[in-house]
């Protein structure tokens, strides 16, 4: 029985948080629990190195795209490697066993009619790789909410609308196609809409895979990526069974239209089997914000890792969100369920019932088959974690253990055992009995956290006795009287040692600032903090900047200026009888083909001047931070051509 699930691959532009580590640790716990279920369970996992976005973000570091992925994608590798997660395989998209997969999949979809060659123009939003159909220039993208760009390029086109249909079909037949529930009714209601053909080939940036048979045509992004579900695994096989098609695709919510609508139509172009679950997860939000580099509120693993430990984090993140959705990060949460719940909680009832045994019975699992009530709690709350397990209600199943956890505090407390013990001969049966019971409810509660803490259940494992490796644990050994009397002790040492809170919440504090500029040294960005606004400029009154005349306009042409690697040679209409020529500073954020439609601000009022011999009659705003590359100055709403800024 095989079981193949993946994360998706991460984009190369920023290094690894706990956004994405959150992700792959569910990943790598719904692994554990496949495995434990008695399945061949496989992860895969990888970057996402084409692009655009990621063009952009290795020139702004004055890298190449292959340079700078390159650094990124051992980040993530190594990553994965700190917090142990057991990733079966790590694809990259830069690789030649992917581009073939690539080029194929267009090849099939090529030959079964469904691709044709066109043109775009239109608006994409280059942070999220997409398309944004409907819009007009300057509007926002519906995703980020980000500034869309104007495109015009030639394209070869997927017939997506014609997928109508079919997609609806396989949604109605599949009504767990794509889980939760919400996620399914805004695809629904997407599709229903009606669909548009799609571009998946660009000719306006080169930092991709070639389109066989063609000069200047790249795949786009998301054809590119969504191939690496199959890439990962082109071949593989577990004993005769062929790993495609996956069983789960695990992704965040934003990600879900390219995922439940243009990869199965992909597929469905080319005559593959279909993946049979999508499941959309939440954000993690920090200070209330979805947690993202570009946002500037990102907490890094390794700090974490190496104060609490991994399994602190992979605890805090499937017993604090609900999966499936949003849920909030702060270190004082982390510590304080550390605290309460590890250290107090399961770190207590296994340091409690092992010194018990070592103190009562010289180290071994006495003989009995422990007290019959308890068996029958720990059975019926076994098997009401494993619904919740097998519905991926992770909080709901850990809320479930600890209550078993409870269960066996208050029956440690109601024996007394330590009462028996002097009671002597007459209570030896009774604390033998006493010392199963615990021993055995805490082999099984050891055993339903395997896949959520693996690293300290295996310890507590070990501490217990228990001989075989956790990986090797099934979910029939969680019936009631898998101990064995007379079983020896492993040494027994503290696994969750209790945390000062300050101590612990500065120290991860001060790991992340060395985290941060550890991977700045890596992609050679200065480690310098951008000035306070107005630092070194000096005051002025409103009278000084109401002298500056700041108009909207839009880009009606643009050109390269020869010779000038940085400068574009701009025409702006801002409203009055002859269009402004502009030289502006801004060639390597955007190509002149980019520009055009698109609403810019401009310094009217500026004396004109010659640049390379062109009249600049005005001056384009952009912001960049020292060393970066600039950004368009641009408005989420519509302005009219001509308005001032005041
Ligand atoms: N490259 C695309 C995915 C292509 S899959 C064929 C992409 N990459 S990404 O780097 O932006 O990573 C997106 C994924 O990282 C999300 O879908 C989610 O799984 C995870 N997360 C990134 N930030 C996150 C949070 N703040 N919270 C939860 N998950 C987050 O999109």
């Amino acid at each position: 029985m095989k079981y193949y699930l993946t994360t998706p691959i991460y984009y190369t532009n920023a290094a690894p948080h706990i956004g994405h580590a959150y992700t792959t640790i569910v990943a790598d716990t719904i692994k554990r629990l496949k495995r434990m279920e008695g399945y061949d369970a496989v992860l895969t996992t990888g970057t996402d190195e084409h692009g655009q976005k990621i063009e952009r973000a290795a020139l702004a570091a004055g890298k190449t795209p292959q340079a700078y992925t390159d650094v990124i994608a051992e980040e993530f590798q190594r990553q994965w490697q700190v917090l142990g997660l057991s990733v079966d395989r790590f694809q990259r998209t830069t690789s030649q066993s992917h581009a073939a997969v690539v080029q194929d999949l267009f090849r099939r979809c090529v030959e079964r009619g469904h691709v044709y060659k066109g043109h775009y123009t239109g608006q994409y939003c280059v942070f999220d790789e997409l398309y944004v159909h409907d819009a007009k220039p300057g509007d926002p993208c519906p995703v980020c909410g980000r500034p869309t760009e104007t495109i015009t390029e030639e394209n070869y086109f997927f017939r997506l609308a014609s997928f109508q249909e079919k997609l609806l079909a396989l949604y109605e037949t599949q009504p767990d196609f794509i889980l939760p529930e919400t996620r399914r009714n805004e695809v629904l209601s997407f599709v229903k809409q009606g669909l548009q053909d799609l571009s998946i080939s660009r000719t306006t940036i080169k930092w991709g895979i070639p389109v066989p048979d063609e000069q200047n045509h790249v795949f786009y992004v998301w054809f590119d990526a969504l191939s690496t579900y199959m890439s990962a695994v082109a071949g593989e096989k577990i004993h005769s069974e062929n790993l495609w098609p996956a069983d789960l695709h695990l992704i965040g919510k934003e990600i879900v239209r390219f995922h439940a609508i243009y990869w199965p139509a992909f597929l469905m172009a080319a005559d593959l089997p279909l993946p049979k679950r999508i499941f959309a997860h939440g954000w993690l939000l920090f200070e209330n914000d979805k947690m993202s580099k570009s946002r500037g509120n990102i907490v890094r693993a390794t700090p974490i890792h190496k104060v609490l430990g991994t399994d602190a984090l992979r605890y805090f993140l499937m017993r604090e969100v609900v999966f499936g959705q949003d849920g909030s990060f702060s270190y004082d949460a982390l510590v304080g369920r550390y605290n309460a719940d590890l250290a107090n909680g399961l770190g207590n009832l296994a340091s409690r019932t092992l010194s018990m045994i070592n103190q009562y019975r010289e180290g071994k699992i006495p003989s009995s088959d422990g007290d019959q009530q308890i068996a029958h709690t720990m059975t019926e709350c076994t098997a009401l974690a494993l619904e919740a397990y097998e519905k991926f209600d992770f909080s709901k199943a850990l809320e479930v253990i600890w209550n078993m956890i409870g269960v066996v505090d208050k029956f440690i407390v109601e024996r007394a055992p330590w009462k028996l013990a002097k009671a002597g001969d007459d209570e030896s049966k009774l604390l033998d009995e006493t010392l199963y019971t615990t021993a055995e409810a805490l082999r099984i509660i050891t055993a339903l956290l395997i896949p959520v803490i693996p690293e300290s259940a295996a310890k507590i494992w070990s501490q217990l006795g228990c001989k075989h490796s956790t990986d090797a644990v099934r979910t029939a050994e969680l019936n009631w009287g898998h101990c064995q009397p007379g079983q020896a002790l492993g040494s027994v040492v503290g696994v969750f040692p209790r945390a000062d809170a300050k101590a612990a919440i500065e120290k991860m504090k001060e790991l992340e600032k060395e985290e941060l500029e550890r991977q700045q040294a890596l992609l050679g960005k200065t480690k310098a903090e951008p000035k306070a606004a107005g630092d070194g400029l000096g005051q002025i009154t409103i009278d000084d900047f109401s002298k500056v005349d700041l108009r909207v306009g839009i880009v009606k042409s643009a050109e390269a200026i020869k010779g000038a690697d940085k400068l574009l040679h701009l025409h702006v209409d801002i409203g009055e009888p002859q269009p402004r020529s502009i030289v502006a500073g801004i060639a390597v954020s955007y190509k002149p083909e980019e520009l055009i439609g698109r609403k810019v601000v401009i310094v009217a009022n500026l004396a004109p001047r010659k640049l390379r011999g062109v009249e600049s009659q005005g001056m384009i705003v952009a912001a960049s931070r020292e060393g970066d590359i600039p950004v368009l100055a641009s408005f989420l709403e519509d302005v009219p051509i001509g308005a001032r800024l005041k």
